[in-house]
């Protein structure tokens, strides 16, 4: 069956800063969160390969505008470096080569009719401020975070039209302080709590000077929400499930979207002992500055059922006391990176922005497949034959248009990623990209099968499912 994309519809791709740059260029004292972590842990490097080098995007933009122009894309997200945009974060001293990097690709795209879209921090963190002021538990990282926002937007906003201020903003401290899989590897819920609502408030501020200084386009954030469900009809399983969302999707969409917290939330981490900062004067300001639109990244559903393990009183609390996670039997998966497939994660999620989420404007600005070894699947003309990547976008999309057309309000869909990028666990290992990176080769670029058909898709406006 032949299914149509709706006018309008945004079809782009993906990626980010960190992702694709490279260091070449990179001062002393540039180093983000990430390339900290990469330079600690040697092992999350692939083959030797990671961030050194990643795409070498920072000197090879050009090619890839050029490929997206060949494919048709009207639309490319990517990210500004925090940690490379000064030579100072505290004076602000803007890095002028950095800077006029950007300028340099914003227009290049905007001369290939690619529509750039600008995320001020995709897990970009500058190491000096994690440091100095152990990162987002600080005010001080509010503030300077803020200003950052002015001093790109009076530089960009007059070509930059799409802009968020986080992509996924509840990951880092969800890895560092509740999984404590990366150092100081402690729980500390506190701090996690701490993170999550300074980011908030950070995107209500930057929100705030985007509308006062009324720059002409759209200011959102880009949220990760995990679609989840109940693995029964149990009232135990659907409060595990409820509980789930409050604490990783409804932390962000509720504030984000409605300009409040859920009025159970603050509460109920009183009672579990997590008391952070915050006053009334940034709840006011939160009320008063919500997004424009969202980003929205989704790539699998997420399952839950009760908590089956008893928590003592000397546990320091986490939220997984109210929930445990769940594999359903028999769901389909990409092995290579563990996550289920279920496209129907659209048709609910869209809903739920149309019935709780006051219908807010909404992309998909990932979603995508990671397949290792991709090589594999290489053709004797080396063309690599991702034919389980257009079943999974054609699988998606259905789903995102089939909820757009029963009135959500999506905009469009974002393809993760343009190309095979670094990820920020580990490295080359997944391949997520339309254009091939060939890593053996000087980092050169190549169309997958799936691009040719994105190409088409584009032109036709029209796919088969
Ligand atoms: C998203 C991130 O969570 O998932 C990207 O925004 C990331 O930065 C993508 O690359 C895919 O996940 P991973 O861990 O396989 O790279």
């Amino acid at each position: 069956m032949k299914k149509r994309i709706p006018e309008n519809f945004i079809i782009g791709a993906g990626s980010s800063a960190w992702q694709t740059e490279g260091w070449k260029g990179k001062k002393e004292g540039q180093d983000s969160y990430l390339d900290t972590w990469y330079k600690n842990e040697k092992q999350v490097w692939h083959e030797g390969y990671g961030p050194g080098v990643a795409t070498n995007f920072y000197e090879r933009y050009q090619e890839d505008v050029d490929l997206m122009k060949e494919i048709g894309l009207t639309h490319f997200r990517t990210s500004i470096n925090w940690s490379r945009f000064f030579i100072d974060y505290e004076t602000l001293e803007v890095d002028e080569d950095y800077a006029a990097y950007i300028d340099r690709f914003v227009d290049s795209l905007i001369k290939a009719g690619v529509t750039p879209m600008l995320c001020l921090e995709h897990y970009e963190l500058p190491t000096y401020l994690q440091d100095k002021y152990d990162g987002w538990s600080s005010k001080k990282v509010v503030a300077l975070f803020t200003q950052y926002a002015e001093i790109v937007f009076d530089r960009y906003a007059d070509r930059v039209k799409y802009w968020f201020t986080f992509n996924e903003p509840v990951v880092i401290q969800t890895r560092t302080y509740l999984d404590a899989i990366r150092y100081p590897h402690e729980q500390d819920t506190k701090k996690w709590m701490q993170w999550n609502y300074h980011k908030v408030l950070a995107t209500a501020k930057v929100v705030e000077i985007y509308h006062r200084k009324n720059y002409d386009g759209q200011i959102g954030i880009v949220l990760n929400p995990e679609v989840t469900y109940p693995r029964s009809s149990s009232e135990a399983d659907k409060k595990a499930a409820e509980m789930y969302d409050l604490f990783f999707n409804r932390i962000y969409l509720d504030p984000l979207v409605k300009g409040s917290y859920p009025e159970e939330l603050f509460p109920l981490l009183k009672k579990h002992g997590i008391q952070f900062d915050y006053t009334k004067e940034e709840i006011d300001s939160i009320a008063h500055n919500t997004v424009d639109y969202l980003g929205i990244n989704l790539y699998y559903p997420n399952r839950v059922k009760a908590p089956s393990y008893q928590w003592n009183e000397q546990t320091p609390f986490h939220p997984a006391y109210y929930y445990d996670h769940f594999e359903l039997p028999g769901r389909k998966m990409n092995k290579s990176r563990g996550w289920e497939i279920y496209p129907q994660m659209m048709v609910d999620f869209g809903m739920r922005i149309k019935n709780d989420y006051e219908n807010i404007p909404w992309i998909v600005t990932e979603n995508g497949m990671g397949i290792e070894d991709e090589e594999r699947f290489m053709d004797s003309n080396g063309v690599v034959q991702d034919d389980y990547r257009i079943e999974f976008i054609s699988e998606h999309l259905n789903c995102l248009i089939e909820v757009t057309e029963a009135g959500s309000n999506c905009k469009g869909y974002m393809l993760w990623a343009f190309t095979d990028c670094v990820s920020p666990m580990n490295a080359f290992k997944n391949r997520y990209g339309l254009v091939r990176i060939d890593l053996n080769n000087n980092r050169d670029r190549s169309l997958k099968k799936s691009a040719f058909w994105y190409k088409n898709l584009i032109e036709s406006r029209t796919f088969e499912v």
